[in-house]
């Protein structure tokens, strides 16, 4: 059983995905954070960020079950993260990376840009989860200010936009949805509404 699961920065697919990987016990990656660990990598060595056989190198390197959502959740590996991801070379060793997850029993959940167009084409569940941008800025701004961090709503809304932009223009498997995908905008959803449909999508797929 694979679930993939795609959308925009901030759309509430990881938390989505977590609680869906928990409730069917199926494995659970975020593929952003293997993203996010080569650009992390490249930034401690000092080499660039275009770098494509150093982030091959550091791709190679990745130890799945070693990701630590907390160092790499910082904005600034977030944007390195999506400025690594336009080389085709660090896309194709880390699908090599994501699909053997995805391919090990019992199963898993996937989320990212590319799980359901890319990763794992023949996914039997494809969801494309989405949310305004301005829905999408205000719960991270929420959600810093909830661990106390200075959080500018503008500021979050221009930059998701930004980022947006460079997933979905990106020659390299863009942001899209699969033909197949079936579309969740949670922007008037709370995370139960969201998990809810979702479990509904997937029950009727098992069924
Ligand atoms: O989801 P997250 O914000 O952690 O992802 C960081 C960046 O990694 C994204 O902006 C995107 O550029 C890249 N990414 C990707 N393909 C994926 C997951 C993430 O290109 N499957």
């Amino acid at each position: 059983m694979i679930i993939a699961i795609d959308g925009p920065a901030a759309s509430g697919k990881g938390t989505l995905a977590r609680r869906l990987a928990a409730h069917y016990g199926l494995g659970h990656l975020d593929t952003g954070l293997t993203y996010r660990a080569v650009a992390a990598a490249l930034l401690a060595s000092g080499a660039s960020l275009d770098d494509e056989a150093a982030a091959v190198a550091a791709a190679e390197r990745l130890d799945l079950s070693a990701l630590d959502r907390e160092t790499l959740s910082a904005h600034a590996v977030g944007e390195a993260a999506s400025r690594v991801a336009v080389m085709p070379a660090l896309r194709a060793a880390l699908v090599r990376v994501q699909r053997a997850f995805a391919e090990t029993p019992p199963g898993a959940v996937l989320d990212g840009r590319d799980v359901g167009t890319v990763i794992c084409p023949d996914a039997p569940v494809k969801l494309f989860v989405t949310a305004s941008a301005e829905t999408r800025a205000r719960r991270r701004a929420d959600e810093l200010a909830g661990r106390g961090e200075p959080a500018d709503v503008a500021a979050i809304l221009a930059d998701l936009v930004r980022r947006d932009a460079r997933d979905a223009e990106r020659a390299a498997s863009p942001m899209r949805p699969a033909d197949d995908a079936v579309l969740l905008d949670t922007t008037a959803m709370t995370a139960d509404d969201a998990f809810a449909a979702a479990c509904g999508i997937i029950d009727r797929v098992i069924r």
